[in-house]
């Protein structure tokens, strides 16, 4: 049982400089030992940057769009979360344990504290980062919410406590820049929450198109990112005409990832499945199950509003000019480039 209400268990404790709470802490031999098998796939974020939507997107694919078969059972128990210590429940490394392989699962750690397994086993990992000011208002609302989080106080108060990495799972920098960093010695898969939405958000092709699509497709996806304009009202006659505006494009890089070949037909149906409108709806992710001593959605939902520039309604000019000064210090020499706004 979890104490809750005044004198609650929300203080956080630190292990090598990163705050964990208290829970993980004292489970931190059992999740440093966890063993990880070669076929593992380890799904990585930072809190708040579209972890349960990569989750229902990756179960999409696994399960060939069967949106029945993705109703099994709750997001938060499909993928084993193997830090997660919540006693007398099981742990996540019990839960990956008891996993037949292969097996997908998931960590907030940042790769200094990842254990060391995943590296020897050389598994797959796929990271999904967000632009560190939406991140921060995500979060912000998150430990509002969370009654097994400490309280955020106020925004103000807030902004200082998130750019000193003093909230669980610490730094933002730290974390994307670490996975950032090995993403060229390991089979690491790295992608953008503002792509995924630019995406599920951009213009619907609505012929499903079929046939192979070249690999030229993909890196058509990563320009598109990188500030070229998407070709939307391109001629048909373009050779280029299907494939910057292509909405399924972080989709199918995810499944090329897994191994699965897909129909267009089914990519179209993950897109379609895993929009923020059918995802907050949906009971088996929503967290509307989870009790509200725990999670209280009266204060602000779990599926908030999932959208790319909700910090220009939190920051004051002076914090955003702040942050921006600090990004470029910690981030400096980085090759990272984030999308602020759609
Ligand atoms: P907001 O608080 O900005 O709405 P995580 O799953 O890592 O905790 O991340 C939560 C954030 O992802 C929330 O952001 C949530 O709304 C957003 N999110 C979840 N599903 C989404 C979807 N299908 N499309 C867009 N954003 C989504």
């Amino acid at each position: 049982a979890l104490a809750t209400g005044p004198g609650k268990q929300t203080q956080l404790r630190e292990v090598e400089g990163v705050p964990l709470q208290a829970a993980i802490v004292d489970n931190w031999g059992q999740i440093q030992s966890f063993e990880a098998k070669p076929d593992d796939l380890l799904i990585c974020t930072y809190p708040k940057s579209g972890t349960t939507w990569i989750q229902e997107i990756v179960d999409m694919i696994e399960q060939n769009g069967d949106v029945e078969k993705c109703q099994r059972a709750l997001i938060q128990h499909r993928h084993p979360f193997i830090e997660w210590a919540r006693p007398p429940q099981p742990s996540g490394v019990e839960k990956a344990q008891a996993m037949p392989s292969p097996r997908i699962l998931r960590t907030h750690l940042p790769t200094r504290l990842l254990p060391p397994s995943f590296w020897e086993n050389n598994c797959k990992f796929l990271y999904v980062a967000r632009n560190v000011k939406d991140c921060m208002v995500s979060y912000y609302h998150f430990q509002r919410m969370n009654q097994v989080l400490p309280d955020p106080g106020t925004w103000e108060e807030y902004f200082e406590t998130f750019i000193n990495g003093k909230v669980a799972w610490g730094s933002w920098f730290e974390h994307v820049k670490g996975w950032w960093e090995v993403k060229g010695r390991y089979q690491i898969l790295f992608l953008f929450y503002e792509d995924i939405k630019k995406v599920s958000e951009g213009p619907f092709t609505t012929s499903s198109g079929g046939g192979q699509r070249t690999p030229r497709l993909i890196e058509g996806c990563i320009s598109w990112r990188q500030g070229m304009s998407p070709r939307i009202h391109s001629h048909p006659s373009d050779p280029l005409h299907s494939y910057p505006q292509d909405p399924k494009c972080e989709i199918r890089k995810v499944a090329q990832f897994m191994g699965k070949h897909l129909d267009e037909t089914v990519l179209d149906k993950i897109v379609q499945e895993t929009s923020f409108e059918k995802m907050k709806d949906n009971p088996m992710i929503n967290r509307s199950t989870v009790p509200k001593s725990i999670m209280d959605q009266s204060i602000s939902p779990f599926m908030r509003k999932g959208t790319v520039g909700d910090w220009k309604n939190h920051f004051t000019v002076a914090q955003s000019h702040r942050l921006d000064e600090l990004y470029r210090k910690k981030m400096e020499g980085v090759s990272i480039d984030f999308c602020l706004e759609l």
